[in-house]
């Protein structure tokens, strides 16, 4: 393996172990613990909010674990249509998840600050994947990938997150709800970041030679 294909070990890592989460509210009781453990019991039995949440989670895990194979130059190049088929199953999962993400962030626990992070980054979430797909429609090979860059910055926040809040109560012994507001912001507004200094390096390369759909 290349020294520059080293990064792609914990990207491809983190995706599948988080994408793989979502399987815990599935397989384990999750009755009174993780986030259930924080949550009223009018809101747990609420069918709306129930269904949304489930909504999020099983179409989040789909896209965390389809979206970072998009990345791979190799699977482009060589499997296009693959490229296509999974890019389009990633689109879809990202478009239901972010809709039912905005309604459960209504519920966020840590109230207006939760709220408005996570709110904010699930309308970030629906619009970047809006723009990647458009573009791609208008055959713009070049804004779709930096949308795509954008939107699975996005996407990744399940990573971060699951790292910043394990690292600020064991680590920083931080009061829970207080590093949920903080986190609710700062688990993607970084890697937003990360993602457009991603995208300005990549500005001097050629968009790929993808055949028109
Ligand atoms: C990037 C946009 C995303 C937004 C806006 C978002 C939003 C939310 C919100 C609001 C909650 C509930 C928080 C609360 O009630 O306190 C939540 C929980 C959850 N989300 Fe997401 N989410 C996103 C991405 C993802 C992805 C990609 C996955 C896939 C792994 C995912 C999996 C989960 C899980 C499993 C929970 C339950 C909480 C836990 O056990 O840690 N989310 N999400």
């Amino acid at each position: 393996m290349k020294l520059k294909n080293l990064p792609w070990i914990p990207f491809a890592f983190f995706a599948i172990a988080i994408g793989l989460y979502p399987l815990t509210y599935y397989l384990v009781d999750m009755h009174g613990k993780g986030l259930f453990s924080g949550k009223t019991k009018e809101l747990l039995e609420n069918v709306v909010w129930h269904t949304a949440f489930y909504i999020h989670i099983t179409f989040g895990g789909i896209a965390m674990l389809t979206g970072w194979t998009q990345f791979s130059k190799r699977l482009r190049d060589r499997y296009l249509n693959t490229h296509r088929m999974i890019g389009k199953i990633y689109v879809i999962a990202v478009m239901i998840s972010s809709v039912a993400g905005f309604y459960i962030a209504l519920f966020a626990s840590g109230g207006i600050a939760s709220v408005l992070g996570f709110g904010t980054l699930a309308l970030a979430w629906f619009f970047t994947i809006i723009k990647a797909y458009t573009s791609i429609l208008k055959k713009q090979i070049k804004q779709h990938e930096n949308w795509m860059i954008r939107n699975y910055a996005l996407t990744f926040t399940a990573v971060t997150l699951r790292v910043y809040l394990p690292f600020s109560q064991a680590v920083m012994h931080i009061d829970f709800i207080t590093a949920y507001r903080v986190i609710s912001w700062l688990c993607w507004i970084p890697n937003l970041i990360v993602a457009e200094m991603i995208i300005s390096r990549l500005k001097q390369k050629p968009a790929y030679a993808i055949k028109p759909v």
